[in-house]
């Protein structure tokens, strides 16, 4: 079903109260256009198309309150006993969720208040038409510089093996469990590891672009985007060799790029290449001998 202005619009006011806000006064021409609708929803009908012909959510003005006459539209507020971050995707195709997401994510209360992060929001890249969706931690220096995930050295590690495995960076969905750059004092290009309280509070968002990719299977990139993304504490070393289950989708944990950056063994390669042939299999990707073979010790 594609998005209606009504249903832009709802959304639009849900997002609203997702970040917090509680009232919302309205332009004349806004509230006429609400109460029409309101009455229609009333009478069981849509609303005349005279009155749905608003392309944008009418904008918001903070000083004039509400007339009392003008009845709360029911369907605007959140549900009893819904947690406070929920996120109710609106109608339309993936492509208008992500972009829905995205704009949540840019003002994500629950992130915002930490006064912990930076101001850029990092969303996503590549294909969302994937099976194969990954997940790293946050974005660094060079990732906040262009806004794309996975840019910088540890961006280019992570190229290498989707190459290896036949693939680039435009066939799957590259993402982070954090969308913001974890701030440090006097900061430059260092950068810091997300903390549980900026993971929690980042989680709904990565948790709904999973739900409207519905990938056949997740890559969580490090320990961080793991036990994120899983709920589980553990290291790398002991949650990986696995499947893990999130929601139905299978999740297979490895070494965080940065890691082969850092100790780029042929041994510690050989692990990453292990994770990637397990997830090459389950999804029925051709596999060649010579791929097979990658980073074994020689005879
Ligand atoms: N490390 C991550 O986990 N994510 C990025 O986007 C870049 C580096």
């Amino acid at each position: 079903m594609s998005a209606t202005p009504n249903s832009l619009f709802r959304h639009y006011l849900d997002s609203l109260i997702q970040q917090g806000t509680t009232r919302a006064s309205l332009t004349d021409e806004a509230r006429n256009v609400l109460r029409t609708w309101y009455v229609a929803a009333r009478q069981g009908g849509r609303p005349a198309a005279s009155a749905s012909a608003s392309p944008k959510p009418p904008p918001l003005q903070t000083s004039a309150p509400a007339p009392a006459e003008m009845p709360e539209p029911p369907e605007l507020l959140p549900q009893s006993g819904e947690p406070a971050f929920s996120i109710t995707l609106p109608e339309g195709t993936m492509e208008d969720k992500l972009q829905y997401l995205r704009h949540l994510a840019q003002n994500w209360k629950p992130a915002r208040e930490l006064n912990s992060l930076r101001d850029t929001m990092v969303f996503a890249t590549g294909n969302p038409h994937t099976k194969l969706m990954l997940i790293g931690e946050a974005p660094g220096y060079y990732e906040e510089v262009q806004q794309e995930p996975f840019v910088g050295r540890a961006g280019e590690k992570l190229n290498q093996i989707l190459r290896a495995m036949g693939l680039s960076r435009d066939m799957v969905y590259i993402s982070n469990i954090v969308k913001f750059r974890p701030a440090l004092p006097n900061q430059r290009t260092n950068n810091r590891a997300p903390t549980p309280e900026e993971i929690e509070a980042c989680l709904p968002i990565i948790m709904h672009e999973i739900r409207v990719i519905q990938p056949k299977m997740i890559i969580a990139l490090g320990g961080t985007a793991a036990v994120g993304l899983l709920g589980e504490q553990g290291s790398v070393s002991s949650m990986r060799g696995r499947f893990h289950n999130l929601n139905g989708i299978p999740v297979r944990v490895t070494y965080h790029p940065s890691y082969l950056l850092r100790s780029d063994s042929p041994r510690e390669k050989r692990k990453v290449w292990e994770d990637m042939l397990a997830v090459m299999e389950r999804l029925d990707m051709p596999i060649s001998e010579k791929q097979r073979g990658y980073f074994l010790p020689r005879e």
